[in-house]
This record gives C-alpha cells, sequence and structure tokens, in this order.
C-alpha cells in the first residue's frame, strides 16, 4: 500500500492547473450508454473513478482504446448487458447512475445495491422512486436492483432530499421517456448544468437544469456526445485552501471562480486574499488565520466536499469556528486524525468545534475517504515535522498527480511504497 510522505512548512507558491471535474466526467460517461455509437469525450482526469466507470461501461458492452491525453472515444453501438456487478459498484458508488441510461436504452437494469460508505448510508431511495415514477417495475433481489421498463414514460418527480446523481439519474432516464417530465426540487451543481448542456447537444430537450424545476422533453434517441469535460471544482478549492494554510501566494489555473464563490468568501472571511480572474484564481494565505463558521449548504451554498479541507484550515486560526455538516451524517472522520496532529477538535452531532492551535505537528495519520484524505495532506503541508499518510487510495479516486502538482508549486511530499 502507498504512503504520502509530507514534511510541513514550505509557503507554497506558483501555479498549477486544474484537471477535469471527477464528478462531472461520470455521469458524462454514464450518459454515453444512452447512444449507440462513438462517443468523443475530453480533459478527462486520470483518477481512479474514471478507471472504474469505464471498466464498468466495457462490462455492459462498451468499448474503448485506453484515454490518452484526457481524450476517449467510447464506442456504444454494441451495449447489450443490463447488469452492473458488486465487485465494481462497491467500489464506487456514482456507478448507480448506470440505471437511468440502462433503463431508458434496454429497458432493463441490474445494478448491485451500492453499500454504505465512509461518508454515511447514502441510500438510493429517491432514484428508485423516480424510476417507479416513470413505470418502471423495482425488485431487490439478492444485494441487487432489478429494475425494467417497456417504455418509460414522462412523469412529474418531487425530490423529498436535494440530490446531485439522484437528478442526473433520473434526468438521463427521461431523455427518451416517452412524454414530458419534470424534475422537481432538483440539484443545481454546476455538474447537473454540464450534463444537461452535452445532453442537449446530442438531440435532448432538457429546460431548468441549475434551477428547482427541471422540464425534460423525451425523445426517441440521441446523438453520440462529443464534449470536454469542465475543470474540477473541489479539486480547485482544495489548492486555494492549501495556498490558505502555508501562507504561500498559488494562481489556481484552468477553473471557473463562479463555481466556488461560497468557498471564496469563507476564505476571505479567514484572513486570504482571493484575487478572481476570467478562467484562475489567486491566492495568497496570510497569518493569523481568522476563526470561520461553516454550515454546509447544497449548491450554491458551501460545498460538503469542501468541509474536511476547511476544518484542516480552521485547526490554525486564532480563535474558534463551529463547521456544521448538513448533508451527510458522518463526514468527521478527518478530525480523528487531525487530532493525531495536535488539532483541538470536539464533533458535537452534526457539528465539529475546532479550537485553533498555534501550530500542528506531524504524524502517522490514516485515510479514510476522498476529501479527508485531501484535508490530511493540508495538514501536513503546515504542520512542523514529517506527516506520513496511509490508504492514499483513497486521494488517487478523485485528484490527479496531486503530489507532482504540489512538488511544482514547493511542497515537500512524495510517495512511498
Ligand atoms: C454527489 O454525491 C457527489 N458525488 C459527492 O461528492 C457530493 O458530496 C454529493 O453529491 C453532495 O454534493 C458525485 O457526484 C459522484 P447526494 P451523491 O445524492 O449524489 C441523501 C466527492 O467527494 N440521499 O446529493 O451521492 C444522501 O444520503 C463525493 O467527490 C438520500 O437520502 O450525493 C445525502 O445525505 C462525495 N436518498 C444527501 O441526500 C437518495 O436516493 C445528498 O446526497 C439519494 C441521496
Amino acid at each position: 500500500m502507498d504512503k504520502i510522505l509530507v514534511e510541513g512548512g514550505v509557503p507554497l507558491n506558483g501555479h498549477v492547473k486544474i484537471s477535469g471535474s471527477k464528478n462531472a466526467v461520470l455521469p458524462a460517461l454514464a450518459a454515453t450508454l444512452l447512444t449507440s455509437g462513438k462517443n468523443d469525450i475530453r480533459n478527462i482526469p486520470n483518477v481512479r473513478d474514471v478507471h472504474t466507470m469505464i471498466a464498468l461501461l466495457k462490462e455492459l458492452g462498451a468499448s474503448a482504446d485506453s484515454f490518452h491525453e484526457g481524450r476517449l472515444i467510447l464506442d456504444t453501438s454494441r451495449v447489450n448487458n443490463s447488469e452492473a456487478p458488486y465487485e465494481l459498484v462497491s467500489t464506487m458508488r456514482a456507478s448507480c447512475m448506470v440505471m437511468g441510461p440502462l433503463l431508458a436504452r434496454l429497458g432493463r437494469a441490474k445494478v448491485s445495491l451500492p453499500g454504505g460508505c465512509a461518508i454515511g448510508a447514502r441510500p438510493v431511495d429517491l432514484h428508485l422512486k423516480g424510476f417507479a415514477a416513470l413505470g418502471a417495475n423495482i425488485q431487490l433481489q439478492e444485494g441487487y436492483i432489478c429494475a425494467s421498463a417497456k417504455k418509460l414514460k414522462g412523469a412529474r418527480i418531487y425530490f423529498d432530499t436535494v440530490t446531485v446523481t439522484g437528478t442526473m439519474n433520473l434526468m438521463m432516464a427521461a431523455v427518451l421517456a416517452e412524454g414530458e417530465t419534470i424534475l422537481e426540487n432538483s440539484a443545481r451543481e454546476p455538474e447537473v448544468i454540464f450534463l444537461a448542456e452535452i445532453l442537449n447537444l446530442a438531440g435532448a430537450k432538457i429546460k431548468g437544469a441549475g434551477e428547482h424545476n427541471i422540464v425534460i422533453d423525451g425523445t426517441s434517441s440521441l446523438r453520440p456526445l462529443e464534449c470536454a469535460i469542465f475543470p474540477d471544482r473541489i479539486e480547485a478549492g482544495t489548492y486555494m485552501i492549501a495556498s490558505a494554510m502555508t501562507k504561500g501566494e498559488v494562481e489556481v489555473s484552468c477553473c471557473i471562480p463562479k463555481h466556488f464563490e461560497a468557498l471564496s468568501l469563507k476564505l476571505r472571511e479567514a484572513g486570504a486574499e482571493i484575487e478572481e480572474r476570467e478562467n484562475s484564481v489567486f491566492v495568497r494565505g496570510s497569518y493569523p488565520i481568522q476563526p470561520v463558521d461553516i454550515k454546509t449548504q447544497v449548491y450554491p451554498g458551501f460545498a460538503t466536499d469542501f468541509q474536511a479541507q476547511f476544518i484542516a484550515l480552521m485547526t490554525l486560526a486564532a480563535g474558534s469556528s463551529t463547521i456544521n455538516e448538513t448533508v451527510f451524517e458522518n463526514r468527521f472522520m478527518h478530525a480523528a486524525e487531525l487530532k493525531r496532529m495536535g488539532a483541538d477538535i470536539a464533533i458535537q452531532g452534526h457539528s465539529a468545534i475546532v479550537r485553533g492551535v498555534a501550530s500542528l505537528s506531524g504524524a502517522p495519520v490514516m485515510a479514510t475517504d476522498l476529501r479527508a484524505s485531501a484535508s490530511l495532506i493540508l495538514a501536513g503541508l503546515a504542520a512542523k515535522g514529517i506527516t506520513q499518510i496511509s490508504r492514499v487510495y483513497h486521494i488517487d479516486r478523485g485528484y490527479e498527480k496531486m503530489e507532482s502538482k504540489l512538488s511544482r508549486i514547493g511542497a515537500r511530499i512524495k510517495r512511498v511504497k
């Protein structure tokens, strides 16, 4: 198992280029199942979850050469298998997004019920309720969701809870359904808008993506997708926080500042200097770091995917801050690991009370999920001494070449077998 070693205390300085968005490319890859032909997708990040999704699509009958310099040609003309196996789905929850396209394309889908995951139970009940509303028959058999429908029929669907992949799954099912579908209380994340845009480019008729209600007029077929994946807003924000933590001066380029306005505001409150440019943002960190209270929200609020990284920053603030996680029920695993580095964090229900300390000290720590591992690396960058992070496969799921991007801006970081 690889480990990452970080020697802290170096202010980051320079320019980091953001890769394509993991949470935009996964639905885009699933959406290729709706088409029958050669899909051409560019700016794909080379991260583990992408390889898992490609493996799943091949299992379903798609064919592809290995992607080269971020570009993949995916031929979905021979998609004929509708079963997504447990081995693949259990390693990546986003696999459940093949259900909507398979139901729409083949009229059937057998997808392993995604197990829980470190940050919460993460049920898919709202996905299934939506498919049933479109006329699908849903059965649970031996840990698999078995769905079938002769022809999906448009319906009015209301999401009791805002769900990002739920909105995407139902959007993909509805584009080939008969008649009109209305998705109410939809997720408004940029990745939802991106998916609607690339589906419309392929002939779908989707209106209102990014608002609470999305209206989809079903069509008979779609052309193959052709698109370039937009930048990863969570990767961008992670490097912004890294600069703020290390008194750095970092230009984060190839990003869309509008996608992380809530984070920029909070970083300014914490004392960082933020300059937003056309497709980049400049962050100058300064001390003392001011304590800032956070409440995670659905977009356009403060994203839950920034919470772990922001807590790492707050461990060094000149005061106490309260971080309230409202989206997931168990997303504070990083707290125990940060405390091993000298952080002072008390968990009270869905909130973390962080009392700033003068400094963190390097220690051996363990990654538990994707964003928690990022927060441990950030803490290591600011800590005195060496931090050793184990189970770094979590990082590899969603951050492309993180060590080399950080070394290029001055970090003393390396991966050891
Ligand atoms: C997406 O997960 C992201 N993943 C997550 O990013 C992100 O944290 C999350 O949205 C929230 O922004 C991808 O896009 C691949 P949800 P998703 O459905 O869609 C509950 C990362 O670090 N819920 O919006 O699975 C659920 O339990 C990952 O990149 C139901 O109750 O999240 C949660 O409490 C982590 N029933 C809340 O809704 C359902 O049927 C929001 O979950 C579906 C969801």
